[in-house]
C-alpha cells in the first residue's frame, strides 16, 4: 500500500494531508479581518446577534453551506467593557433549535447559554450579560447538547474581547486589524467539488472531527497579511473540533502576554505553543527588522490512534503548514517595547480549597456506557459511550453542587487520550498538569485544561450563582466527544 491509499483508508484523520493532498492552497488569500462591532464606548441600543444560515466561500471556489452570526461564517468581534452589562437580543434564524453560550464569561448560570437555554427557531434570547472580569480574549458558541459540533463546525461561533481600564490604557498594540488581529484556526475536510463536509462515523467520534485542510479566519490556509514595522499582537482562538495544534513562529520565538481568562504575570517566551480546541493565547510577534515572518502549525503528535500510527507507518515528521505570512510595509506602527510585568497574579494555593473533587473522563465501547449515553439523548457513534466517573450527560441530573465564593480543588483523569477538559462560570488556575508542573504560559487564568496521562489538578472558585435550572457545565471540549456525553453539570449557590 503506498502513502497515498493509505492516507486515504485512512479517512479524516490525516493532518498530513495540509501537506498538498488536501485543498492546501498554492497562493496565500489576504487575512479575512472580521468585522468589528466596539461597544466599549457605549451602546444606544441592544445588541443584536442574528443567527442566521448561509453560504460561504472558504478560497475553494464553491459556496459550502455555513451558519454566522450577524455575517455568513463565524460572527462579528464583539469589542466591550468591564462594568458593563450587555443587553443581547439573540436572534435565531437557523431553523433549527440552538443556544448560544458565552466561553469564558464569569456570569450567572442563567445567563450562560448552556444547553438548558433552548432558543427555538425565529426566537429570541434576550439575556442581559454582566462583564464584571478583567481583560480576556473570550469566545462565544452553540451549546446545543447532541448539536454542538455539527453547528459549531459549521460557524456558529464568535469573539469577545473584554477590555478594562488597564488593557486600554496598557503599552501594548491595539489598534483592531492594523497591529492587533483576531486569528480564528479550524481544520475542515472539503468534498471534491471544493464544499465543505461534515460526518460522523466510529472513528469521528472516537477521536472526534480532524478535518485535513487548515482554515483561517473562514479562508483556507495560508493567509497574508501587511502590518507596519513594530510589535504586532495576535489574538488565537483555536476553534478546531478535536484537533491540537503546536504554533511556532518561523523565525524568532512566541511572547505570550495572555491565555484564556486574561494576562500572564510577564511575558513569557516560546519556541512552540500548543493550543487545544477551545483555548486562546494572545502573543506577540517583533516586525521591526525582519521583512516576513510566518505563523507555523503542527498537529499535536500525541493525539490520535490513526493519527500516531500514520507517523509511525510513514516514519516522517509531522509537516508543518504555514497559515499566516506577516509581511511588513514601509509604515512605522506601535513603537513601544515587549512588555515585562502584565498583571498582578498572586501565587495559586492549593491550601485554599475547602473542598477537592476527582473526575475521570471515561469513553469506550463498553455496553454499559453506551446504552446509557443513548438512553439520556447524548449523540454518540453506534455502540460508543462517553461519560465523566462513569456517568454519561444526563439533562436533569446535578452532579455537583458548589459553594459561592469558595476554593475548591479539582482533579481531572483521563482514561485514554487526551481531552481538553472545560469548567463554564469562571476561570481557574491550573496546579500541575501530566503530573509536571504547569508550562509557564499556562500559569495565569485558563478555562480550559489539557488532560491526558497523570491528573491536571485545577483551583477553582465561582463567585455566580447557578441554579438548578440553569446550571453550568464542565466537559471535554472535543466536541463530538460533549455531544456524546463527557460532561457534567454542577449547580453554585
Ligand atoms: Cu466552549 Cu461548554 O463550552
Ligand atoms: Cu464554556
Ligand atoms: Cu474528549
Amino acid at each position: 500500500m503506498d502513502r497515498r491509499t493509505f492516507l486515504k483508508a485512512g479517512g479524516a484523520g490525516t493532518f498530513l494531508a495540509a501537506a498538498g493532498l488536501a485543498w492546501a492552497q498554492t497562493r496565500s488569500n489576504p487575512l479575512p479581518i472580521f468585522p468589528l462591532n466596539d461597544v466599549t464606548g457605549g451602546f444606544d441600543e441592544r445588541i443584536q446577534l442574528n443567527l442566521n444560515a448561509a453560504a460561504h466561500d472558504f478560497g475553494s471556489g464553491a459556496a459550502s453551506k455555513t451558519l454566522g452570526i450577524n455575517s455568513n461564517y463565524l460572527g462579528q468581534v464583539l469589542r466591550v467593557k468591564q462594568g458593563q452589562t450587555l443587553p443581547f437580543d439573540v436572534v435565531n434564524g437557523i431553523g433549527e433549535v440552538t443556544t448560544i453560550h458565552w466561553h469564558g464569561l464569569h456570569i450567572p448560570g442563567d445567563v450562560d447559554g448552556g444547553p438548558h437555554q433552548e432558543i427555538e427557531p425565529g426566537h429570541t434570547w434576550a439575556p442581559d450579560v454582566p462583564i464584571r472580569q478583567n481583560a480576556a480574549t473570550t469566545w462565544f458558541h452553540s451549546h446545543m447538547h447532541g448539536k454542538t459540533a455539527e453547528q459549531v463546525y459549521k460557524g456558529l461561533a464568535g469573539l469577545m474581547l473584554i477590555e478594562d481600564d488597564a488593557s486600554m490604557s496598557a503599552d501594548l498594540p491595539q489598534t483592531y486589524g492594523v497591529d492587533d488581529f483576531t486569528i480564528v484556526l479550524q481544520d475542515k475536510v472539503f468534498d471534491d467539488d471544493g464544499t465543505m463536509s461534515y460526518f460522523l462515523n466510529g472513528e469521528t467520534f472516537e477521536d472526534g472531527f480532524l478535518g485535513d485542510t487548515l482554515v483561517i479566519n473562514g479562508t483556507i490556509a495560508p493567509a497574508v497579511q501587511n502590518v507596519p514595522s513594530g510589535l504586532i499582537r495576535l489574538r488565537i482562538l483555536n476553534a478546531c473540533n478535536a484537533r491540537f495544534l503546536t504554533l511556532k513562529m518561523a523565525h524568532g520565538p512566541l511572547t505570550v502576554i495572555a491565555s484564556d481568562g486574561g494576562f500572564l504575570a510577564s511575558a513569557v517566551e516560546t519556541e512552540d505553543l500548543i493550543i487545544s480546541p477551545g483555548e486562546r493565547y494572545e502573543v506577540l510577534v517583533d516586525m521591526s527588522t525582519l521583512e516576513t515572518n510566518s505563523l507555523t502549525v503542527a498537529s499535536f503528535p500525541g493525539y490520535g490512534r490513526l493519527f500516531r500510527l500514520l507517523a509511525q507507518f510513514i516514519n516522517e515528521q509531522i509537516p508543518e503548514t504555514s497559515v499566516l505570512t506577516l509581511s511588513r510595509t514601509g509604515e512605522k506602527g506601535f513603537t513601544g517595547s515587549m512588555p515585562r510585568r502584565l498583571a498582578n497574579l498572586s501565587p495559586a494555593r492549593a491550601d485554599e480549597a475547602k473542598v477537592t473533587r476527582e473526575f475521570t473522563l471515561n469513553m469506550g465501547e463498553s455496553d454499559e456506557l453506551a446504552t446509557l449515553a443513548a438512553n439520556w439523548g447524548n449523540f454518540c457513534g453506534e455502540g460508543m459511550g462517553m461519560g465523566i466517573n462513569g456517568q454519561p450527560m444526563k439533562m436533569d441530573r446535578i452532579d455537583q453542587r458548589a459553594r459561592l465564593g469558595q476554593t475548591e480543588l479539582w482533579k481531572i483523569a483521563a482514561e485514554e487520550e487526551i481531552h481538553p477538559f472545560h469548567v463554564h462560570g469562571c476561570s481557574f488556575r491550573i496546579l500541575r498538569q501530566e503530573s509536571h508542573d504547569t508550562v509557564s504560559y499556562a500559569q495565569g487564568w485558563k478555562d480550559m485544561v489539557p488532560v491526558q496521562n497523570g491528573k491536571a489538578e485545577i483551583l477553582v472558585r465561582f463567585d455566580h450563582e447557578a441554579p438548578d435550572h440553569a446550571p453550568y457545565m464542565y466537559h471535554c471540549h472535543i466536541l463530538e466527544h460533549e455531544d456524546c456525553g463527557m460532561m457534567g453539570q454542577f449547580t453554585v449557590s
